[in-house]
């Protein structure tokens, strides 16, 4: 939901609301942070207190069994939630000034606090919230006074609380939002399309006025995409404060991820009190066995990812640039729909899905009654877990992008009647607020939640990995269709090749699985191969995937565990330090794709093609060994060629890995050039790609995402630094110590290689390239301008300098 918003310095604020009564919604960015009542800080919120560092197994050391993993046995565990101190208590205090007399009502919103978050107003306790990652607002009104308010939120992160890392601190916005007395409750108005016929949109409304005033009437306006008028309507506010009316919108601009067109609704109390703005989005979701996933109609398979909340180097703390970049590089790859897992979204990367077109599932809990860590969400949830489904939807409901709510991953009462009783109810309030969204969540116990009737239950029934078990759930599902909701797992590092090239599925790590080595982690590097065969003893490849998406119409899409890499969890090296973020992301934690991408990118894209060679041909030491080539392509076959030799031919057949890759298994290494040539169907050279060796790396290369920011002090620009030889071949294996200094009008955020064993902090101004390749990050300041970058390699004596502008 988006409303007209003034954004008021806090000065400002205070002389705007001796003007006539209006809404007045305020961020309140500036506070001070600290993590002892003793010492303050002044800090800008989204802020994350952890994401500094110093990265440190002590912080969060356990000695669990991950029973999710299959694990039955207690092991040392040291990365598991990122290795950050995000652990303990954090406190933040801000003051408004307001004018006399005060506005009739004040409610605070945040969108996100970590976590357990108490709100007092001028000394008082005003309210408290228990989840971390939930919006959740409080009415201010009775704690404000007229002239200077103080605000303090205290923060309790308990220690195994989290299987992954979750940040600590005010990581989301909170807003001041002061209304009449008589004014719309945005929470509880929400707009619908209900069918779409001919291209005709039939539109609701329902809308809530708190406090109506005998006769008042609601103005409804509805804003087309390019800015002019597509309809009006107004009708009476009911006692109760109910208002609904119906609209039909003639040839409609239908939203999909490919049209993601918007328009806007405003509202006005007709008596001049209140007025505000909701975006709409106009489409229509349905999932049946007949059409499987269809919006507007159009059947069309999910082509998902899923995301965790964190942005690597950035941690928590959420960023527009940052969430923009993330969904930009999945549409690129050809991603339709991302998977909040496991928690509720942000606002702002539920506005960019809306806007740029990405569909969303959006997510709730991580447990339930049972805990999967011992501190975790099970503590709160006989008490919370109403409150928080309810506001997951009341939220988010107006969000186009939205098309599924999600009520839980991998709950461990899959099996039992009380489970699938708790499922039917918190779908049941998903429907009671929404009717228009279907509900799912992902199973990982199949057996367990068919026998339960517990996967019977769901609108959508979510199944996660497992792919050989979806024939036989989908007999027992009278629904006849089922997703994907967690597909993959597939684990790799940008830039690392292992030899010999043979499907892996890690069982030597895991202390459960039949193949355990209890050596196998003593002779570990932390690092897992980008031939793209490597995944846990619970999951699979893509390929295995696409095989089920590609030849059964009832399966209705996929998420893949994950888009990016993510700050903990770091399977399959859960028992290896340093080992403290994932390996599971497409792109790495700096965002970067590692090959994985152009694999999704070669069978998801169908807007471009993809040619994509692996691995790098740089490999001193290697001559005449073994070195597969790999490419990934949507064109059905391709010729390799070594120093100009053709190695052959090679077609897409129907083996597991031979389905959607082309395979040289038997390349030996020999310096020099190697060279693709892609031939279309008819046979016809199509495109072509190479890889050479490089040499002795003389030149540092600095490319940034975007030249151009917003002075506004938020903006970021993520600068990719790598090092090439004299005839600019990027060196592949370079792991030089850079150093970097932000000049003009931008400053320093933060650097990150991706290297998921890495202990650099950070925000610290120098790390080591890792394969070759960081990406540093530099934030705007408000005042407009050059910002340079320079980028040091001090033992190669090189410097290189990068300007872009601040506007
Ligand atoms: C799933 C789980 C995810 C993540 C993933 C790793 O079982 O839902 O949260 O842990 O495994 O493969």
């Amino acid at each position: 939901m988006i409303t007209l918003r003034y954004k008021t310095s806090l000065l400002l604020l205070a002389l705007a609301l001796t003007a006539a009564a209006q809404r007045q919604v305020s961020d309140l960015r500036q506070w001070q942070f600290s993590r002892d009542r003793a010492t303050w800080q002044p800090v800008t919120i989204p802020h994350d207190w952890a994401i500094s560092g110093p990265f440190d197994k002590k912080w969060d050391l356990q000695r669990v069994a991950i029973e999710q993993n299959g694990e039955t046995e207690a092991t040392e565990k040291s990365g598991r939630s990122g290795a950050l101190p995000w652990i303990g208590e954090g406190h933040y205090r801000t003051t408004v000034n307001l004018p006399s007399p005060l506005p009739a009502h004040a409610e605070l919103v945040f969108d996100g606090a970590m976590s357990e978050p108490v709100v007092s107003i001028n000394g008082q306790e005003a309210g408290r919230w228990a989840y971390g990652y939930n919006a959740f607002r409080i009415d201010a009104t009775p704690y404000l006074r007229a002239g200077e308010n103080t605000i303090e939120v205290d923060l309790t992160n308990v220690e195994e609380s989290s299987r992954w890392y979750p940040g600590g601190g005010l990581y989301r916005p909170v807003e001041l939002v002061l209304t009449p007395k008589s004014h719309i409750d945005e929470w509880l108005t929400c707009v619908r399309t209900l069918s779409i016929n001919e291209g005709n949109a039939q539109i609701s409304l329902s809308a809530k006025v708190i406090n109506p005033v005998a006769g008042q009437l609601l103005k409804a306006t509805l804003i087309a995409p390019d800015g002019s008028v597509a309809q009006t309507a107004s009708a009476k506010v009911l006692p109760q404060g109910e208002v609904t009316f119906l609209m039909t919108v003639e040839q409609a601009q239908l939203w999909t991820p490919e049209t993601p067109c918007l328009y806007r609704m405003n509202l006005t109390l007709q008596d001049g009190t209140d007025d505000t703005q909701l975006k709409f989005g106009s489409r229509t979701i349905q999932v049946s066995k007949e059409g499987g996933f269809q919006l507007n109609g159009v059947t069309r398979k999910l082509k998902g990812v899923c995301l965790h909340h964190d942005l690597g180097p950035l941690g928590a703390a959420i960023n527009k640039a940052a969430l923009i970049r993330q969904i930009v590089t999945m549409k690129a790859m050809g991603a339709d729909a991302i998977r909040t897992s496991h928690n509720m979204p942000s606002q702002w990367q539920m506005d960019i899905c809306d806007s740029l077109g990405m569909m969303v599932m959006a997510e709730s809990f991580d447990m339930w009654l049972y805990p999967k860590c011992k501190n975790g969400y099970a503590r709160f949830f006989r008490e919370w877990a109403d409150r928080d489904m309810e506001n997951l939807v009341l939220r988010n409901r107006n969000h186009p992008s939205i098309v599924m709510w999600s009520i839980g991953n991998e709950i461990p009462e899959q099996w039992s009647d009380e489970g699938r009783e708790i499922a039917r109810h918190l779908q049941d309030i998903c429907h009671r607020l929404d009717p228009t969204r279907p509900v799912t969540q992902g199973m990982d116990r199949a057996e367990d939640a068919l026998k339960s009737g517990f996967a019977q239950v769901m609108d959508v029934p979510g199944f996660n990995y497992r792919v050989h078990k979806y024939e036989n759930n989908i007999r027992q599902l009278p629904k006849g269709f089922l997703l994907g909701s967690e597909t993959a797992s597939t684990v790799s590092s940008r830039g690392i090749y292992k030899f010999p090239v043979v499907p892996d599925d890690n069982s030597r790590f895991a202390s459960w699985a039949e193949g355990y080595d209890p050596k196998a982690i003593e002779n570990a590097d932390g690092q897992c191969s980008s031939y793209d065969v490597e995944y846990c003893p619970w999951s699979n490849l893509p390929d295995d995937d696409w095989v089920w998406q590609d030849d059964y119409p009832w399966v209705i899409g996929e998420f893949v565990w994950t888009g990016y890499d993510y700050l903990g969890e770091p399977s399959p090296y859960d028992e290896y330090w340093p080992s403290r973020s994932s390996y599971f992301g497409i792109c790495d934690l700096a965002g970067l794709p590692k090959d994985r991408y152009f694999l999704y990118r070669s069978h998801w894209n169908h807007e471009e093609h993809t040619l994509h060679m692996l691995p790098h041909w740089t490999w001193p030491g290697r001559e005449g060994e073994v070195t597969p080539v790999y490419v990934y392509t949507d064109y059905p076959k391709a010729e390799l060629f070594v120093n100009g030799r053709s190695e052959g031919v090679r077609s897409k057949g129907t083996s597991r890995l031979d389905r959607y890759r082309l395979r040289w298994n038997d390349v030996r290494y020999e310096p020099g050039v190697i060279e693709v040539v892609a031939y279309d169907a008819e046979g016809r050279e199509a495109a072509r790609t190479r890889q050479v060796t490089a040499g002795e790396p003389t030149e540092l290369q600095l490319v940034a995402d975007r030249t151009t920011l917003k002075a506004d002090g938020d903006d970021l620009a993520f600068i990719t630094v790598s090092l090439t030889d004299k005839n600019g071949t990027f060196c592949p294996t370079a792991d030089d110590e850079l150093t970097f200094s932000v000049s003009g009008a931008g400053i320093y955020q933060a650097a990150c290689n991706g290297d998921a064993t890495s202990l650099e902090p950070f925000t610290q101004p120098q790390m080591k390239l890792f394969s070759g390749q960081l990406v540093v990050i530099v934030r705007t300041t408000t005042t407009p301008g050059d910002i340079t970058l320079t980028v040091t390699d001090t033992p190669r004596g090189l410097t290189k300098r990068l300007t872009i502008k601040s506007e």
